[in-house]
C-alpha cells in the first residue's frame, strides 16, 4: 500500500511510498482510510519530541506511519472478530491502545491503561491507504455523519468533550477557552454553547462567533479587565487552557472563586508556573485530562447526530501530500482543521 512513513524522526525524513502491510491478527480489523485529521501529536511523533523542550517520543515500529485521528471503511477482519463488525462498515478509530483489563481500563479510563499506547505512536497510524487495528478500537458511525466531522471526533472532539465534562460546566457558567480556533478549541466552544454557558473564546480569529462563541478576545494585557467586565467581576467558572507555559499564569488570573482550570496539553512548554496565592485564595481546582473513554466517544457520536456540531476545515491534502499537511500544523495563519483525504 502507499503510505507516508519515516525510518528515523524528522519531517525531512518522511517518505511517501510503498509500505508492506503486516499480517493481520485474528482479533484485528483492516480499515481503508477515508479522512484523517492532522493534530499537534502527529507533528510530535514525526519529529520524535513531545513539544517544546519536551521528552523524546517512544515510537514503534520502524519504519513508522504516524496519524492518530482516523476514519474509514472496514475492508477485512480476523477470524475472532465480533459479528457486529462487517466489511463495508463506516468507522472511526478510537486512538488509544488499551488492554481492557487493568485497574484503569475496568474503571473506564482506557487512556490511563497500564499496558497502553496510542495508535500512530506505539503502533502504526493512519497516514496510509490502510490501517490494521484491534477490534476494540473500531467504533461504528452512521451514514449521516460526514467524513470530515467524523475524522475530527477521536482526538479533537473527544478530548474537548471529556475536558468539558470533567470541568462540571453548568448552564450560565462563564467558560473561557484558550486557543479557541484550534482543533480542540472549536469543539470546546460548541460544547460550551450546548450546555448554555457564557462562552468566551480567546483567539485572533473572529469567525469563532459563527460556532457559538459569545465573545472572542485576544490574549493581551487587557484580558483580565475584559473578562471582569463580561462576567460582572465574577471571572471564569471554567478555564480550558492547553496552551502551556506562555499563557498558564493568565489562565490562573482570570479564573474566578471556586473556578476550575483544565489542561490537556502544553503547546508552548510544560513548565506551568502557578502562583500559590491565586490557587488557595480563590480555591481554584486545577485538573489534567487526556483524551476520553470509549464510552465518552460513543456518547459524543450520539450527540453529533442530534446537536448541531460542525467542524471547520482550513486545508485538505491527498495522502501523497500529507507531509505538507504535517508541516502546516503550527502555521500561525491556521483557520481551522487540516485533513488528509483518501477518497
Ligand atoms: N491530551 C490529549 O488527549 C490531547 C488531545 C488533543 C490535543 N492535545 C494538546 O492540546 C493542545 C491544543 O491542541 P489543538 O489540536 O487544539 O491545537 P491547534 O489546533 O494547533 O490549536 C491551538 C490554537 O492555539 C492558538 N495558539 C497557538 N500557538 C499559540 C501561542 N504561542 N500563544 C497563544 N495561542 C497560541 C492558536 O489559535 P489562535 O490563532 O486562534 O489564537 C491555535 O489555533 C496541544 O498542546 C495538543 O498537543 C492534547
Ligand atoms: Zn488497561
Amino acid at each position: 500500500m502507499k503510505a507516508l512513513f519515516f525510518n528515523k524522526p524528522g519531517i525531512e525524513n518522511l517518505i511517501f511510498g510503498d509500505y508492506e502491510l503486516p499480517d493481520m491478527r485474528e482479533d484485528e480489523v483492516l480499515v481503508e482510510t477515508k479522512c484523517i485529521g492532522v493534530n499537534p501529536i502527529d507533528y510530535y511523533t514525526v519529529t520524535g519530541i513531545h513539544g517544546e523542550n519536551g521528552p523524546a517520543m517512544k515510537i514503534n515500529p520502524y519504519p513508522h506511519i504516524a496519524g492518530s485521528e482516523i476514519s474509514g471503511i472496514v475492508k477485512n477482519k480476523g477470524e475472532r472478530v465480533n459479528n457486529t463488525i462487517k466489511e463495508g462498515d463506516r468507522v472511526i478509530i478510537y486512538n488509544r491502545v488499551f488492554d481492557g483489563f487493568c485497574k484503569y481500563c475496568i474503571n473506564n479510563h482506557q487512556t490511563l491503561c497500564e499496558n497502553g499506547g496510542m495508535i500512530g505512536i506505539s503502533r502504526n497510524g493512519g497516514f496510509a491507504e490502510y490501517i490494521i487495528v484491534p477490534q476494540q478500537n473500531i467504533i461504528k458511525i452512521s451514514d449521516e455523519l460526514d467524513w470530515e466531522l467524523a475524522s475530527g471526533l477521536p482526538i479533537a472532539g473527544l478530548t474537548a468533550f471529556n475536558a468539558i465534562q470533567e470541568s462540571g460546566l453548568k448552564s450560565k457558567d462563564n467558560l473561557v477557552i484558550f486557543g479557541g480556533s484550534g482543533n480542540t478549541g472549536l469543539f470546546c466552544t460548541q460544547f460550551g454553547k450546548i450546555i448554555d454557558a457564557i462562552t468566551i473564546s480567546l483567539s485572533t480569529k473572529p469567525w469563532i462567533k459563527e460556532y457559538g462563541a459569545d465573545y472572542v478576545l485576544p490574549i493581551d494585557e487587557n484580558l483580565k479587565e475584559k473578562i471582569s467586565e463580561i462576567t460582572d467581576g465574577a471571572m471564569a467558572d471554567v478555564v480550558i487552557n492547553s496552551l502551556g507555559e506562555k499563557t498558564w499564569a493568565k489562565g490562573m488570573e482570570i479564573a474566578g472563586k471556586l473556578g476550575k482550570v483544565i489542561t490537556f496539553g502544553v503547546l508552548t512548554g510544560g513548565n506551568l508556573f502557578t502562583d500559590g496565592r491565586l490557587l488557595y485564595n480563590k480555591q481554584i481546582t486545577i485538573k489534567g485530562t487526556t483524551g476520553g473513554s470509549v464510552e465518552s466517544l460513543l456518547n459524543l457520536i450520539e450527540m453529533a447526530k442530534g446537536q448541531n456540531i460542525s467542524t471547520r476545515i482550513w486545508k485538505r491534502y491527498s495522502l501523497e501530500d500529507s507531509r505538507i499537511a504535517i508541516e502546516k500544523v503550527f502555521d500561525k495563519n491556521k483557520e481551522g482543521r487540516i485533513i488528509i483525504e483518501n477518497y
